[in-house]
C-alpha cells in the first residue's frame, strides 16, 4: 500500500538534501502530525528501507548496536537495529529520541559527524556507513517533562526540520485522502480541532492531532454518528478532567453543527 505524505512547505526538498549531503535530521513537531509518514514517505521516494526504533528509557546501546547472544551452546554476535541499519545503507529512525537516556545516545556520535563510523567496542568492528546511510531522529519539544531534554550539543548535530499540523485546508484533504470521508465532514472535524487547539493553550493537554480525526473520519466512514465518533476518538483521550470536557464538547457540537449529525 502506498501512502500519500501531503508536505506543509520544503520539508521534502530540505529532507532529500540532507539525504543527499549526509546530514542528519532532526524533525520536531507534535504528536500524530505526520513525522513518522514523512519518513516513510522519503524511503520510498529515495528508494531506501526504513529502519524504526521506538526509544524508551530502558533502552540501552546494546539494543540499537547488539549483542553476544547464546545460540545453541556458540556464542554469536548479533546486529541490533542500528548496525544492521548502518549496513544496510537504511534510513534510520529514531522516535522520540528525547527519551532515550543520554548514554544510550553516545554510540550514535561517531556516526552523525565527518567520520560516519559505528565502532562496535565488544565485537571489535568497525562499521563505516555507506553513502545511502541517513540517520533521522523525532521529538515533541512541546512535551516537555523537566529530566527530559536532549543535550544541545546532541541537537547541533542535525539539520532540524521543525513540523507542525498541516494548515486547515491541507489538513481536511489528508483526512479525506486517508479516510474516504466526505470533504464538508472533514472540513468540520479540522474546524473542530483547530478550535480546541487555540483553546487549549490555557489547559495542559496534548492538543488533538491530525491523527484523532483520521480516527475519527474511519468511524464516521463506517457509520457512527459524528458527534459520537468526534467525542470518542478527539475528545475523551485530551482530558480526563469532566468539566474541561464539557466545555471541549461545546465547541465540537458548534463545529460539526449543520453536518446533520
Ligand atoms: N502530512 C501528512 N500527510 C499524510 N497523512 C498525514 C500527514 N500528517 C498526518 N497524517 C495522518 O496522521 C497519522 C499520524 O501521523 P504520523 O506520521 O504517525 O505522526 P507522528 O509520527 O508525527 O506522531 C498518519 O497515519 C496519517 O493518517
Ligand atoms: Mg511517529
Amino acid at each position: 500500500m502506498t501512502e500519500t505524505y501531503f508536505s506543509a512547505r520544503d520539508e521534502v526538498m530540505l529532507f532529500e538534501q540532507a539525504f543527499r549531503q549526509r546530514v542528519p535530521v532532526m524533525l520536531t513537531g507534535p504528536t500524530g502530525c505526520g513525522k513518522t509518514r514523512l519518513v516513510e514517505h522519503m524511503g520510498l521516494l529515495l528508494g531506501r528501507p526504513v529502519v524504526t526504533i521506538s526509544c524508551h528509557d530502558d533502552l540501552t546501546s546494546s539494543d540499537l548496536v547488539g549483542r553476544f547472544m547464546v545460540t545453541g551452546g556458540d556464542v554469536v554476535w548479533t546486529d541490533g537495529p542500528l548496525t544492521w541499519a548502518v549496513k544496510a545503507g537504511a534510513i534510520c529512525y529514531l522516535d522520540e529520541v528525547v527519551e532515550a537516556r543520554h548514554d544510550s545516545l553516545a554510540v550514535l556520535h561517531s556516526l552523525t559527524d565527518h567520520r560516519r563510523t559505528l565502532y562496535l567496542d565488544r565485537a571489535g568492528e568497525v562499521v563505516r556507513a555507506p553513502a545511502e546511510f541517513m540517520l533521522v531522529c523525532s521529538y515533541n519539544p512541546a512535551y516537555r517533562s523537566s529530566l527530559k531534554e536532549l543535550k544541545p550539543s546532541f541537537r547541533q548535530r542535525f539539520a532540524t526540520l521543525s513540523m507542525n499540523y498541516l494548515p486547515p485546508d491541507r489538513e481536511a484533504e489528508v483526512v479525506v485522502a486517508e479516510t474516504g470521508v466526505a470533504l464538508p465532514v472533514a472540513q468540520r472535524l479540522v474546524r473542530c480541532a483547530v478550535a480546541i487547539r487555540t483553546a487549549q493553550e490555557a489547559f495542559h493537554f496534548e492538543p488533538p492531532s491530525t491523527r484523532v480525526l483520521v480516527t475519527a473520519a474511519q468511524l464516521i466512514v463506517s457509520g457512527a454518528m459524528k458527534l459520537a465518533a468526534a467525542d470518542a476518538c478527539i475528545l475523551a483521550p485530551l482530558s480526563t478532567d469532566g468539566a474541561i470536557s464539557d466545555g471541549l464538547r461545546e465547541i465540537a457540537a458548534a463545529c460539526l453543527a449543520g453536518a446533520d449529525i
